[in-house]
């Protein structure tokens, strides 16, 4: 076996390893942790230059069907006050979003049937026609093909949907019997042939995840080419079944942010929400890290703290126009800019 400073250059330039060699990267991270982030970061200089994208994130619902074991609105949550944006709201942040500088916008949500592909479908052409210049991004769940197409069919350009997990039995640990890692594959699968820029992911130290898991998950990725990656530190929540388990820690979301970059050098990254919780400094060390991506709320402040996924999120008091401010001048910091830009992923041909 290489050394890992020779295994972390053989990454940078053949962009995989085998999984024998990144279980050893992550198994002696510490010792080069540096390195990797300022690979990635020469990796992703090159490639989307000093720039930051930014995506409103709109979190319309948490009523949800599902009952994931490590989730805040999971449907169980008898304490979860639950809430709904009308189309008419949402259209509202994202006009605000637009003035604010947007130019993607992203429906989040908990898997709630009230809203239909009758419901969606128009709200994603209206907010299309009023933005004509923007992506708007879904990440509402699993739905069936047919729902996906028609989505797409009224103007979403891409769908956020973590798989979670690649291994079957860790799926198994966080999820009811109900939810199938098949159908979650499935839905991933359907949602890039239909053309959607995709984003898979997953958390980072979530109950039972091995650090073998987690070279599995590399390999996946590699091998999945999604052109988003959304990835966070497991953080428990009160009123879950995991309420007493720990945190994963910003150290190895950081590592895993740079391995993937150097795995898929053109992907686009978040420095997630859940990085920033559990280090004041996440999003930095994120963009230091190899990500190229932020989404700050822009949810109305009232229903901000009802979306709880875990506890201590941040910026729950702040509006939309703060945190963008905030945002840009913590960039600034880093030696990057904000950018107003769709931020499409590149190898996407713009029709
Ligand atoms: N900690 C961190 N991330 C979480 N998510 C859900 N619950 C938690 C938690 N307790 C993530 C999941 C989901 C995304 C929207 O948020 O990965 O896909
Ligand atoms: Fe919200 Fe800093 S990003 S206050």
């Amino acid at each position: 076996m290489d050394s890992p400073k020779e295994l972390l250059e053989k990454l940078a330039s053949k962009n995989v390893l085998s999984r024998d060699e990144y279980l050893h990267l992550i198994k002696n991270r510490d010792t080069i942790s540096d390195e990797a982030a300022s690979l990635a970061r020469t990796v992703c200089d090159a490639i989307y230059g000093k720039r930051i994208y930014i995506r409103g994130l709109i979190e319309f619902t948490n009523y949800c069907r599902n009952n994931c074991y490590y989730c805040g609105i999971r449907s169980e949550n008898k304490n979860a006050q639950r809430y709904r944006l009308m189309p008419d709201e949402i259209i509202s942040c994202a006009d605000r979003g637009y003035e604010l500088g947007f130019r993607t916008f992203v429906l989040q949500g908990g898997e709630d049937m009230y809203y239909s592909d009758d419901i969606l479908a128009p709200l994603v052409s209206t907010i299309k026609q009023r933005h004509p210049d923007c992506a708007l991004t879904l990440s509402v769940g699993e739905r069936s093909r047919d729902s996906y197409k028609r989505l797409k069919e009224a103007g979403a350009d891409r769908y956020l949907l973590r798989h979670e997990t690649i291994n079957n039995t860790h799926y198994g640990m966080l999820h009811p019997k109900e939810m199938s890692r098949e159908n979650r594959m499935r839905c991933l699968d359907d949602l890039k042939g239909l053309g959607y820029q995709t984003g898979a992911g997953f958390m980072v130290s979530s109950p039972g995840q091995t650090e073998e898991d987690l070279a599995d998950e590399l390999l996946f990725l590699k091998n999945f080419r999604p052109q988003m990656v959304g990835i966070g530190p497991f953080i428990p929540h009160k009123d879950t079944p995991f309420a007493d388990r720990d945190s994963g820690s910003a150290e190895m979301t950081l590592f895993l942010l740079s391995l993937i970059r150097l795995t898929l050098p053109d992907v686009l990254l978040p420095a997630t929400t859940a990085l920033a919780t559990v280090d004041p400094l996440g999003r930095e060390k994120g963009i230091a890290s190899g990500a190229n991506v932020l989404m700050p709320n822009l949810s109305p402040t009232g229903v901000r703290e009802k979306y709880l996924l875990y506890d201590n999120k941040i910026c729950m008091g702040e509006e939309a126009a703060q945190c963008i401010e905030c945002l840009k001048t913590r960039v600034a910091k880093t030696g990057y800019e904000i950018v107003t830009d769709r931020g499409d992923h590149i190898g996407q041909k713009r029709l």
